[in-house]
């Protein structure tokens, strides 16, 4: 295991009277916290491995917490076979046979792809020529959505380029039924057939789907030549570290080692460390104390740079889903900074006394600090801040916020990055994923499934197979 550094949580802006919480209560949820940990690690894992879950547990889709253990064990074992050795071998085989890849899918299916490529690939990736890219193919997303424009927008992109290489899809999707990925297949199938012909459809289409199914079915009739599982036991949006989110990472280049080593080395952090100093205790204790002793129903994951908005929306998704049943559930809300200081900081100022605001602060970043710099033309009068870097004015901005808010009574805490790559997204994202589920255990609702979600999928349906065309 690498030794990389640990992200960390700093709680205290939320300790302060009246619209706080105090250190007290913080203290005295000691004992529950742990119990929870402890309910997780022991009742939830051995259910789930004996595959005796009790009716009123289910579903129990713990198979993402020891995801990142197994991967890497598998690999170092049998670097050949193993999964992740498989999934690095067709990523590579599809860096050299094409120059741009579709991924197909919605929600959990392509969320925390999304999220990986902006956060550890260099920002306008797509933008650069493939030498810069290192070879890496371009990664475009769709299956997300019903939306005519854009679905044709990316059909046209891929037509009217003259690139020497062809280019593919992956399509991602557990269940393999699941409309808007299924018809963007449909529709993407039938464009790269029409380009490269029949015969090139089972090594230019890499399926990801459950062992049964739709799509599964499609990938025997294509003849898939590499396919991948989504592993029972795993939900979509806690899938980001099975094949779902790791072969797009890894046709992008990014180091799935290093990514999984992150998450691992969390999962030791969860088990081992006290409350108190553990961050994912920590993090769900003072969340709820927020939400339970001063209502802050609203938490605002606020990103304090561009790289880590879809892993926003990722977290806004796996927060939402998980907890937003039985009529509780914090609302998630992913803001970027300092670009959203002026769009939603006066709400967050001066608004409801409802939310919660977590900052995700980055501790060091991909480029070397970037002055002012000096100019003929101070008329702006930057020359005064002429040494002054980007780094140094999003950090004023930051702690500036941050004291902005506690004049006014408005709680804030701190998730601290090492830095925006593959070590502190893998620990970032368990990290979440974890305080996702003990929150859920904390407050007896069962972070797995999402049963609301079936209801507008069966209208959809019966509406589309019975009202009249024109409706
Ligand atoms: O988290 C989830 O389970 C969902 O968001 C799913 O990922 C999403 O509905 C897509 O499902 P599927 O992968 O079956 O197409």
């Amino acid at each position: 295991m690498s030794q990389s550094k640990l992200i960390s949580f700093d709680p205290q802006g939320v300790f302060f009277e009246p619209h706080g919480i105090d250190t007290a209560q913080f203290d005295a949820m000691a004992g529950e916290m742990n119990r929870v940990r402890a309910g997780i690690l022991n009742e939830d894992l051995h259910q789930y491995e004996t595959g005796q879950v009790p009716a009123d547990r289910q579903p129990l889709d713990a198979g993402f917490m020891e995801l990142p253990e197994r991967m890497l064990d598998a690999y170092r074992t049998d670097r050949k076979s193993s999964e992740l050795g498989r999934i690095l071998e067709t990523a590579q085989r599809l860096q050299q046979a094409v120059d741009r890849v579709v991924v197909l899918g919605i929600g959990g299916s392509y969320m925390g792809a999304r999220a990986l490529m902006e956060s550890c690939c260099q920002p306008y990736y797509n933008e650069y020529s493939r030498a810069e890219r290192g070879g890496r193919p371009r990664i475009y997303y769709e299956g997300n959505n019903v939306d005519n424009d854009w679905s044709q927008g990316l059909l046209n992109l891929l037509r009217c380029q003259d690139d020497e290489l062809p280019w593919s899809i992956v399509v991602i999707s557990k269940s393999g039924g699941t409309l808007e990925t299924a018809t963007a297949f449909r529709q993407f199938l039938r464009a790269l057939e029409a380009e490269v012909g029949r015969e090139r459809l089972p090594e230019l289409v890499i399926p990801v789907t459950g062992k049964t199914g739709k799509l599964a079915n499609l990938a025997d009739a294509i003849g898939c030549s590499s396919r991948f599982l989504v592993p029972d036991g795993v939900g979509g949006r806690f899938s980001v570290f099975s094949p779902v989110g790791l072969l797009p990472a890894a046709l992008m280049g990014i180091d799935v080692v290093t990514l999984l080593e992150g998450a691992a080395a969390l999962n030791d952090h969860f088990r081992q460390a006290e409350f108190g100093s553990n961050v994912v205790l920590d993090f769900v204790a003072i969340n709820h104390l927020l939400e339970r002793e001063q209502g802050c129903h609203t938490r605002i994951l606020s990103a304090w740079t561009k790289s880590l908005e879809s892993l926003g929306f990722w977290y806004d998704q796996l927060l939402a889903e998980s907890l937003g049943k039985q009529e509780q559930g914090a609302l998630p809300l992913t803001t970027v900074n300092t670009r959203d200081l002026h769009s939603r900081a006066q709400q967050h100022q001066e608004g409801r006394r409802d939310k919660l605001v977590n900052n995700v602060v980055l501790d060091s970043w991909r480029y070397d600090p970037l002055p002012v710099g000096m100019s003929d033309w101070n008329e702006d009068g930057l020359n005064d801040l002429a040494d002054r870097t980007l780094p140094e004015i999003m950090n004023a901005a930051w702690r500036g916020t941050n004291l902005a808010y506690r004049e006014d009574s408005r709680p804030t805490t701190n998730l601290r990055l090492p830095g925006c790559n593959e070590s502190s997204l893998g620990q970032l994202m368990q990290m979440l994923m974890l305080a996702t589920v003990v929150e859920g255990r904390l407050i007896g609702v069962n972070p797995y499934g999402q049963p609301g979600v079936e209801k507008y999928k069966l209208n959809m349906n019966r509406l589309l197979r019975e009202s009249p065309r024109s409706e």
